[in-house]
C-alpha cells in the first residue's frame, strides 16, 4: 500500500497541532519504522522529532515499564525515593562521566520541564553562595530551550516565542554561531570565528556578569538553526569566559544527549564540564515522557550545605514508570554501543549509522535548491535556499521545507520541517535524526526518497 496524503481533517475533541492538517493515525512501530492505520509503512528519518534513539517498539522496553506499574505506578518524592531512581540517577551521572561524580539527577517529564528546573536551580546555587544579586540567565539568539514560559523567555526561536513574550521577563542574549551564514561574514566556515563569537559573551559578562546567574546554551543548535555545529574553541572559550564571571554553565542537551552525536554527550567533542546538564528525549527514547537534569558535585554541594533543599518540585518528578522506559533504554543504548553507531567520524573510518548518514546526506548537495547539509553523529539538517550563490532563503509564504517533507511522507520517509533559520521567519531546513539502529541500507532508501522529494519540490515551482 502507498503512504496516504493528509487532506483536510473534521474537527476532533483530541487539540492538534494544526488546525489545517490532517494528521494519519499512528497505529505502530517497529525499528526505524511507524505504520499509519490504514498499514502504510513510514521510515522515520528525524527519530520523531529526534526523539527516537534506540528503535521503535521494542518489547522489552515496554515490559519494563508494565513490570513497573505492576509493581509500583508511583510514590511521592517528598514520602520515598525508589531503588529505581537511586540506580538510574547513579547509572546516568556514570554515563555523564568524571565531571559529574558526586553530583545529582533531578528527573522530570520532558525537556522544557528539566530546563525550568535547571534555570531554577542555577539561580538557588547562586543565592547559596552569597550571590543573590544573580538573576539574570544569559542565553543565544535562535536557540531553543522549551515551550513553557521560563524556558520560553531564555529561548530565540522568533516563531515560538514571539506572541508570549509580554508575559515573560527576559534577559540579554547574544549571537548564535552559524557557520553558514557566520554574523562575522567570514568565507572560511568559521576556521577562526570561535574566540569572536566567545568574545560577545566574555564582553556582555564584563558588563553585567555580576547580575548573571547562568549562560545556557545547546552545544549543538537543535531544530531552531538546524544542526549548527560550533566553530572549533567556542564553547571551551565561552566556558571559560563563564568560569572567569561566577556564571554557570548548563548544556542544554535535550535533543543532543545520550548519544545523538556520537558521544554520550555532545559538550565531550569540544571538552567542555559544563556545571548543569539538561537531556530529555533520547533518555526514554519516546517510550516515555522523561527529562534528566544533571548536577555537578559543586552545585549540589552548595544547596546541600546551605539551605538543604531545592526550592522546586514537580508531582511527577523520578515517576517510576518513566525511569523503567529510561533505565532499559540506557541498558539497550549501552548493551548495542549505540553511541558509537551514531557517531560520523569514528576512528579506523568504521561504516557507523552516523558515517552513513553523512556520506548519503552530501549527495543532496547536489540540488539546486540546498544550500548546506550540516551535522554531525545522528543529527543533521538540510537547509534550503532560492539562491545558492547568494544564500537568499524562499519567501517563508512559499513553505518550501514543509512541502519537501510533505513529498517525503507520500514516499513513505518521514523528516521534521523548520522555517525561521536565516533570520527567525525566512529560511527553510529539514531535521534529520534518525535511531542509531537504521541500517546502510535504509539510510540509502530514505535519503534517495528525499532528493526524489526534493525534486518533486523543485519542478513544482514557487
Ligand atoms: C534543545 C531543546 N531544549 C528543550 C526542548 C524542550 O523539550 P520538550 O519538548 O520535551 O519539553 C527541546 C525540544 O525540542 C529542545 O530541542
Amino acid at each position: 500500500m502507498s503512504p496516504s496524503t493528509p487532506t483536510a481533517a473534521p474537527r476532533t475533541a483530541n487539540f492538534p497541532r494544526s488546525f489545517s492538517k490532517a494528521y494519519p493515525v499512528a497505529s505502530r512501530g517497529e525499528g526505524v519504522y511507524l505504520w499509519d492505520a490504514p498499514g502504510n509503512r513510514y521510515l522515520d528519518f528525524s527519530g520523531s522529532a529526534a526523539v527516537n534513539f534506540v528503535g521503535h517498539g521494542d518489547a522489552s522496553i515496554g515490559r519494563a515499564m508494565a513490570e513497573q506499574a505492576a509493581h509500583l505506578e508511583f510514590a511521592h518524592t517528598s514520602q520515598f525515593t525508589t531503588a529505581l531512581a537511586e540506580e538510574f540517577a547513579r547509572e546516568l551521572l556514570e554515563f555523564a562521566g568524571e565531571g559529574f561524580r558526586g553530583g545529582c539527577v533531578f528527573f522530570t517529564c520532558g525537556g522544557s520541564e528539566a530546563v525550568e528546573s535547571a534555570l531554577k536551580l542555577g539561580r538557588q546555587y547562586q543565592v547559596e553562595v552569597g550571590e543573590a544579586g544573580r538573576s539574570a540567565i544569559v542565553s543565544r539568539r535562535q536557540a531553543y530551550h522549551g515551550a513553557t514560559l521560563g524556558a520560553l523567555a531564555v529561548s530565540g526561536n522568533k516563531r515560538r516565542r514571539e506572541m508570549y513574550l509580554p508575559m515573560v521577563r527576559t534577559f540579554e542574549q547574544v549571537a548564535i554561531p552559524y557557520r553558514y551564514r557566520c554574523a562575522y561574514d567570514c568565507a572560511d566556515g568559521c576556521a577562526a570565528c570561535g574566540e569572536r563569537y566567545a568574545d560577545e559573551l566574555a564582553a556582555l559578562l564584563g558588563r553585567s556578569g555580576k547580575d548573571t546567574a547562568a549562560f545556557i546554551f545547546e552545544p549543538v543548535s537543535g531544530a531552531t538553526l538546524g544542526a549548527a555545529v560550533p566553530p572549533a574553541g567556542y564553547l571551551k572559550a565561552v566556558s571559560d569566559a563563564c568560569a572567569r564571571h561566577g556564571v554557570l554553565t548548563i548544556a542544554d542537551e535535550v535533543m543532543t544527549g545520550m548519544g545523538r552525536t556520537g558521544r554520550k554527550f555532545a559538550v565531550e567533542h569540544w571538552d567542555v564540564h559544563p556545571d548543569i546538564l539538561v537531556t530529555a528525549k533520547g533518555i526514554a527514547s519516546g517510550y516515555a515522557p522523561l527529562g534528566a537534569v544533571l548536577a555537578t558535585k559543586k552545585v549540589v554541594d552548595a544547596l546541600a550545605r546551605g539551605s538543604g533543599a531545592l526550592v522546586h518540585g514537580l508531582t511527577y518528578n523520578a515517576h517510576p514508570v518513566a525511569l523503567a522506559a529510561g533505565r532499559a533504554v540506557l541498558a539497550r543504548i549501552r548493551k548495542e554501543g549505540l553511541v558509537h553507531a551514531a557517531d560520523s567520524a569514528p576512528a579506523g573510518g568504521a561504516r557507523t549509522a552516523g558515517a552513513n548518514v553523512k556520506r548519503e546526506l552530501q549527495r543532496l548537495a547536489e540540488h539546486a535548491s540546498v544550500g548546506d547539509v550540516r551535522g554531525m553523529g545522528l543529527l543533521w539538517a538540510v537547509e534550503f535556499v532560492a539562491e545558492k550563490k547568494t544564500k537568499q532563503p524562499f519567501p517563508a509564504e512559499q513553505q518550501f521545507a514543509a512541502r519537501v517533507a510533505a513529498a517525503a511522507f507520500k514516499r513513505g520517509v518521514l523528516v521534521y520541517p523548520m522555517q525561521g533559520c536565516a533570520d527567525g521567519i525566512a529560511g527553510d531546513h529539514l531535521l534529520l535524526a534518525p535511531p542509531a539502529i537504521i541500517s546502510g541500507e535504509q539510510i540509502a532508501w530514505a535519503v534517495g526518497q528525499l532528493s526524489d522529494a526534493i525534486k518533486d519540490v523543485e519542478a513544482s515551482g514557487a
